[in-house]
């Protein structure tokens, strides 16, 4: 693809949708208004206190991300959702817990009035919650109808010029790719017979993106990576993204494992617990939501290290993730590894990290930067998979045949030259023999 020839500017209101407002996407939400208001500084987000570096390092040529290409402004931001339960966004909020009720008092009327759209549902998928705020439908393509019928009213009733959509939904249950999800045609005729592989999340990503609606999704289950939705997604010019948002152990994960494999130090195992206690872990005691989680955590590792090019020191790895609903803690998350490496001779160390986290802190501005930059490449005329966003997901979507970039640095890199490519800039390679010469 050629670069962009030009990017529409970030003109009128921008509406962010989100399938399922719980910790996440509350926090978000509550976030953005705290900083909009001057309370509080958008921490952790890319599109709001990143640069980027242009030209040579002589140069002196280091403009603020935001300056640099035409992302929506934070003013323009408005917001609606879906979720199971009828609480609005500053109920769902208080009952996260994620926010001191000093932060959530400050926006307490904002988020008071984004009142959830009733959810398309199905328990099968999300065993472990029920709610009364659900969609009724003959068939899943009329929910997914009826999800349609809900953005075009949102567009209208919000004012907004522009959409963009994030799933923080729950995780759904485990499910392969089927001659289902295979194409437009065939993933149309299989929500009008109810097959049993049409997962809600699907039919949300479905009713997005035919209806231009750029699409991230941020649990790991199956969902806008079928290859129907990304076929239209190509065919309607419209970004999508996915999947599970990459916050605590899985990033620390692809910081460490890069810096070992760098310095040719082997891996004889990795073993990460977690202990949480919110909706979402909850939600994954299920043994079907668990499997999905597992699968996008243990990913990573077999990526990085390429145990097929180093057998010697990655043949044997043993990786196991563990993830314990413990309710006493909340939204603070704690997530352990002990990583057991070993060096020149086979010498065998350990390192232990003991990350004391908040999930829906270091999630609420990956939600951000996503819907920012997912905007921009609609306006840039960039539709289908956007793997530059690999930098914000745990298990980033690629084209066919290719495996995904794991490693934090190479997806900033990535990320970084994408914008310099659409703005035509020279990409940096960091060769910079040019100094010497
Ligand atoms: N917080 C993190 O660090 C993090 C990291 C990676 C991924 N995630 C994923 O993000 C998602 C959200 O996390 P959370 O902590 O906000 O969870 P949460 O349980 O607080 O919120 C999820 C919400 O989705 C709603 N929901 C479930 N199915 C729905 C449907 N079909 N339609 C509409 N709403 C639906 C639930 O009622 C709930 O309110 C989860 O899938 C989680 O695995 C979170």
């Amino acid at each position: 693809m050629d670069k962009p020839s030009k990017i529409a500017p970030a003109k009128g209101k921008l509406g962010v949708l989100l399938p399922g407002m719980g910790a996440v996407a509350t926090t978000f939400m509550a976030g953005v208004e705290l900083v909009r208001k001057g309370k509080a500084q958008p921490v952790g987000s890319l599109t709001q206190l990143g640069t980027i570096r242009l030209g040579k390092r002589t140069d002196g040529r280091t403009p603020q991300i935001n300056k640099f290409v035409p992302l929506a402004n934070l003013k323009d931001l408005v917001f609606g959702g879906w979720d199971i339960f009828k609480d609005n966004a500053y109920q769902a909020a208080a009952n996260a817990g994620v926010l001191n009720p000093q932060d959530l008092a400050l926006v307490k009327p904002f988020l008071s009035k984004i009142k959830p759209m009733t959810a398309a549902f199905d328990p099968n998928f999300v065993r472990l919650i029920d709610g009364p705020n659900i969609k009724k439908g003959k068939t899943k393509y009329d929910l997914a109808l009826q999800i349609k019928a809900d953005i075009a009213n949102f567009k209208k009733t919000s004012g907004a010029d522009r959409l963009v959509a994030c799933w923080c939904g729950s995780t759904e249950s485990f499910l392969k790719p089927e001659a289902v999800h295979s194409t437009p045609k065939k993933f149309e005729a299989a929500m009008k017979a109810n097959h049993p592989s049409i997962s809600p999340s699907m039919l949300y990503a479905w009713a997005c993106v035919t209806s231009g609606v750029p699409y991230a999704n941020g649990s790991p289950n199956l969902s806008v990576d079928i290859p129907a939705i990304v076929t239209l997604a190509q065919e309607n010019g419209v970004p999508i993204a996915g999947k599970d948002f990459k916050t605590g152990q899985t990033l620390i994960k692809t910081v460490l494992a890069p810096a070992f494999k760098a310095r040719m130090l082997g891996l004889d195992g990795w073993f990460s617990t977690n202990i949480l206690g919110n909706r979402d872990g909850e939600v994954l005691e299920d043994p079907g939501s668990f499997k999905t989680k597992e699968e996008s955590k243990l990913g990573v590792l077999e990526y990085i290290l390429q145990p097929d090019l180093y057998p010697e020191l990655y043949g044997k790895m043993h990786h196991k993730v563990r993830i314990n609903y413990y309710p006493p803690r909340g939204d603070n998350k704690e997530g352990w590894d002990n990583i057991d490496i070993f060096g020149w001779l086979g010498y065998p160390m350990q390192i232990k990290v003991d990350f004391l986290c908040r999930d829906s802190i270091l999630a609420a501005p990956i939600v951000l930067d996503l819907i920012l930059f997912l905007d921009l490449a609609q306006r840039a005329g960039m539709g289908g998979i956007q793997e530059w966003l690999s930098f914000y997901l745990k298990s980033p979507m690629t084209a066919e045949g290719l495996y995904p970039e794991h490693d934090l640095f190479i997806q900033s890199m990535k990320l970084k030259n994408t914008l310099r490519w659409m703005k035509g800039e020279e990409l940096i390679t960091h060769l910079g023999r040019e100094y010497y010469d």
